[in-house]
């Protein structure tokens, strides 16, 4: 099931997911690079917001504010307020910054190009101006600035050129690189300590990236300090590919000691780079996919540095949050939404896990058993991987639903070569069966790679992790086979003929002498979102129910499973949701209905019911409405009985109170544990079952038939 749509059932269910320690940003980061934000002057002086900074983050970057036309607008003139507020800052909360930047062809104090008759000047006048403006403000910040973007952006982006250097006023007047030769040599004269680094934006670009490689390895070849590349990292949830990210960290990390990401923002749309024109996304709504492709890319890429983090000394966050980002907020771009929130991404950057990062993937993928005939994707290996492949050559992206480990709410995959999608889940799935729907381009569709099954309110795909223990719900060839058939049945109350799954045992109808057998009978119920198909095909239950009275395990006995009418109201309306409705159909038509065509013994010490999460509410109520109807009562990964409410009836105790869960539900594991011994103690045949390793999923549900069926009609 598309897992998202499940919450309101999980919370209904009384499922609680235990919350472990929060580790910060930088907390997270300790052992790998420094966690750096670009702020502006709200940021440091905001109190919430200097307290985020302060929280999360141990290096700065001023956004705008020591750049040259915000501190020297003009000849002779030097407006410091802001960037010494900034400086201050970092100075009282010991937090270090980077200087950003000394020169750049935007932002730059272009009164330098001219003269007063507005003419080019020679280059080395120019040269006098940037020695002036580069020494005053590096010395005016020596005691905590660690590193300065010397130069930012000299690299143009046309790809057909001879020429690398972008077209700028510095190019127009000096003609060659040596100007940035020249701003190189005025740093490293002005401050000796700090560290110097080229600065630059679609550096992953494989022939930008060469030509930057280039550069930096020219101003060493002629002696000059170049300590780092600043690798500024405005990209989005495309791009770059994860090849390219690592390849360049990789290469330059070879050529300098010190790199930088410096300017880390993704957004949501296809467009990269420090340009200072980009799209706002003004009318985008930005989807679950986005912020899930969004949350990926993060990851990915924050794997690959974790992965190089030797010579990579800090990330630095392009803005504070969505509500800073110069992006705009609807580019999505931060890890902090607009409100200042943690998102998605940041619960996956700080909760990273070292195992996962060095986990290795076996390579022994195999088809998964609910694949299409004929069909070999998706694929299981013997750890419990789940890898995924469709082919969809024209689609801008393609995502997996399942693959909910390490943080993640799906599977993004990557487009191959072929022209074929393909992911594998971050960390093994559990064992058992999970839904899972595939999103093209936001179209939610089956993988036509898998069978069908009803969850969620619709088919999706299905993958079957194989279980240690799946013998007992496996296609057995040594035992018979009792028959699953599909019954219509009038129901005068909802004036529609309703169906339902009846399995009846082996044997069942054969002549015992001149009578035939006559057999107790389970009414069992599915969850929220599906339907009578569940239970015989998710839940394996004529698998189930044919091993069990083979081996001997538990009587022969009928299952009814039948819509329960949980789908009727919607998500999030199932607090209001009436029992009455399925309770009239359920006792005053189907009941009555099995037992006038079904070979039944019908009476209470020969009836139970049972069902899964919202089955298992729906159970909870129309045996304590009618416990005088069913002498067994069965709670699966749901509801949960208390001795008050049972103390009230006036009937006979029921026979059995079985009550479980999955060993992932630690909020059901928890009411469960405290209620058995309780209910106990005050006479009830309670019994409970914790199903080891498994969530809010029919691994749980076929575990549990599979130990309450044979407490059945024992008494
Ligand atoms: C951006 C700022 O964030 C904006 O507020 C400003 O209007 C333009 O500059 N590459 C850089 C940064 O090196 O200095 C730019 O910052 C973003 C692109």
């Amino acid at each position: 099931m598309r897992k998202k749509s499940f919450i309101a059932v999980l919370c209904l269910a009384f499922v609680c997911v235990g919350a472990s320690a929060q580790k910060t940003l930088k907390e997270a980061y300790k052992n790998y690079f420094s966690i750096g934000v670009a702020v502006n002057q709200r940021n440091v002086t905001n109190p919430a917001q200097q307290a985020l900074i302060i929280k999360e983050f141990n290096s700065i970057t001023a956004e705008n504010d020591m750049k040259p036309i915000s501190v020297h607008p003009a000849e002779g003139k030097w407006t410091f307020e802001n960037a010494d507020r900034i400086a201050d800052f970092c100075r009282q909360n010991h937090i270090k910054l980077r200087g950003h930047c000394l020169a750049w062809h935007n932002q730059f104090c272009d009164w330098m190009f001219y003269d007063k008759k507005g003419r080019l000047v020679k280059k080395e006048v120019l040269y006098a101006r940037m020695k002036d403006h580069i020494q005053t403000v590096m010395k005016r910040y020596a005691d905590v600035v660690y590193c300065w973007d010397v130069f930012n952006e000299c690299i143009t982006d046309e790809v057909f050129t001879r020429q690398p250097l972008r077209k700028s006023k510095f190019f127009d007047i000096v003609g060659s690189e040596e100007f940035i030769h020249k701003a190189f040599e005025f740093a490293a004269e002005a401050d000796p300590n700090a560290l110097l680094f080229y600065n630059d934006y679609n550096e992953c670009d494989p022939v930008k990236r060469e030509r930057i490689i280039n550069l930096v390895k020219g101003m060493k070849d002629a002696g000059l300090k170049v300590d780092g590349i600043g690798m500024q990292g405005h990209y989005n949830v495309y791009g770059p590919t994860e090849k390219d990210f690592e390849e360049s960290l990789v290469k330059y990390e070879a050529l300098v000691d010190h790199v930088h990401i410096t300017e880390l923002d993704i957004r949501v749309n296809q467009e990269m780079g420090g340009q200072l024109r980009f799209s706002r996304n003004e009318n985008v709504k930005v989807s679950d996919d986005l912020k899930l492709l969004q949350a990926t890319q993060y990851d990915r890429l924050f794997r690959i540095m974790r992965r190089h983090h030797k010579g990579l000394d800090v990330v630095t966050f392009w803005n504070l949050s969505d509500a800073d980002s110069w992006l705009g907020p609807n580019n999505y771009a931060l890890p902090f939404d607009m409100n200042y929130k943690p998102k998605d991404t940041y619960r996956v950057l700080t909760g990273f896990d070292e195992a996962v990062d060095n986990a290795v993937v076996k390579e022994d993928f195999q088809p998964v058993a609910t694949c299409q005939p004929g069909q070999e994707w998706p694929k299981v290996n013997s750890q419990g991987y789940v890898r995924f492949r469709v082919v969809a050559p024209q689609a801008k992206y393609v995502i997996c639903s399942a693959g909910w480990g390490g943080g993640m709410k799906g599977t993004v995959l990557r487009k191959q070569d072929d022209g074929s999608w393909m992911g594998t889940t971050l960390v093994p799935e559990d064992e058992g069966f999970h839904y899972y729907t595939i999103s093209v381009d936001g179209a939610q569709v089956i993988d036509p790679g898998t069978n069908s099954y009803y969850g969620g309110c619709r088919w999706q795909g299905g993958v079957e992790v194989p279980a240690k223990d799946g013998a007992f719900f496996a296609d057995r060839t040594d035992v018979e086979h009792g028959a699953m058939q599909l019954i219509n049945f009038y129901s005068p109350s909802t004036k529609q003929v309703r169906t339902a799954y009846v399995y009846t045992p082996a044997g069942y109808g054969k002549l015992q002498g001149k009578t035939q057998k006559r057999y107790p009978v389970l009414y069992l119920q599915h969850g929220w979102g599906e339907n009578e198909t569940s239970w015989p095909v998710q839940g394996k239950v004529g698998q189930i129910m044919d091993n069990l009275i083979a081996d001997g395990k538990c009587q022969p006995m009928i299952v009814v499973m039948t819509y329960g009418m949980t789908n009727d109201i919607r998500i999030g309306g199932l607090r209001g949701f009436d029992i009455k409705p399925f309770q009239t159909v359920l006792l005053d038509e189907l009941i009555p209905y099995v037992d006038g065509h079904f070979l039944t013994k019908a009476n209470r010490a020969n009836r139970a019911m049972a069902g899964l999460s919202m089955g298992s509410m729906e159970t909870h109520t129309i045996t304590l409405n009618h416990p005088e109807v069913f002498g067994y009562w069965g709670l699966f990964s749901g509801a949960v009985y208390n001795v008050e409410e049972l103390s009230k009836l006036t009937v006979a105790k029921p026979s059995l109170l079985f009550m479980s869960c999955g060993g992932k539900e630690q909020g059901l594991v928890d009411a469960i544990g405290k209620m058995t011994p309780a209910l106990k103690a005050a006479g009830y045949n309670a019994v409970p079952y914790v199903s080891p390793g498994t969530a809010h999923e029919f691994l749980s549900w076929r575990r549990s038939l599979k130990e309450f069926v044979p407490l059945l009609f024992t008494k």
